[in-house]
């Protein structure tokens, strides 16, 4: 539809840690219903890509475009920051990202961990997340494992409810890291 804005659209990011320049002008455009994948060496930059497309990394130059709206950066003495922080949690609220490593927070339970940002960003109520997390649970075949606790589960568990969680903000992105790393084929 040429009216419904591009949910992501990357252009020329590229990223320095001190001497090394990891990304050196990396663009990508997401349309609705794309699946992309990004395939390269360890330690090639791909995490660090996928960081930068949500802000957890501050790229060095370059622009972010989600859902139609620019992203606004500005230059301090520490490097360019994103000019409005507000802009960014509501850009983020769009993409959702599951981790390489799933980073579950582990003092909550499974069901916890995914009516959080839902209640507390969207604010849903917690009787609608709660319906909605354990929906998301029997997608991911976990829901039986609703009140365990990240340290009592299996990686490929806890990678099925970190993407659980991550769908629980219906976001318009998904960026998986690694999306299958500890999953059954
Ligand atoms: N915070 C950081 N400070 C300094 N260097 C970093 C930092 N984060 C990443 N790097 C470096 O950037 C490069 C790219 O790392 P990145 O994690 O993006 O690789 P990757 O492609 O995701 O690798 P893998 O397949 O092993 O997950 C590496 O050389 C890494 O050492
Ligand atoms: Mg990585």
């Amino acid at each position: 539809m040429a009216d419904t804005p591009i949910p992501l659209d990357v252009r020329n990011i590229t990223k320095r840690f001190g001497d090394i320049e990891v990304l050196k002008g990396l663009s990508l455009k997401a349309h609705k219903g794309d699946v992309i994948t990004l395939i390269g060496a360890s330690g090639s930059g791909k995490s660090t890509f996928l960081r930068c497309m949500n802000l957890l990394e501050q790229p060095n130059e370059g622009d972010l475009i989600v859902h139609g709206e620019q992203i606004r950066f500005k230059e301090t003495k520490h490097g360019r920051e994103p000019a409005d922080w507000k802009q960014v949690v509501r850009m983020r609220a769009k993409l959702s990202m599951v981790f390489q490593s799933f980073n579950l927070w582990a003092h909550m339970t499974l069901l916890e961990n995914i009516i959080e940002a839902p209640v507390h960003v969207l604010g849903k109520t917690k009787k609608e997340a709660i319906a909605h997390a354990r929906e998301l649970l029997e997608r991911v075949g976990l829901d039986e494992h609703a009140d365990y606790y990240p340290a009592q589960m299996s990686g490929g568990q806890q990678q099925r409810g970190a993407i659980a969680r991550a769908l629980a903000m219906d976001p318009e992105v998904m960026l998986f890291d690694e999306p299958t790393s500890a999953l059954d084929p």
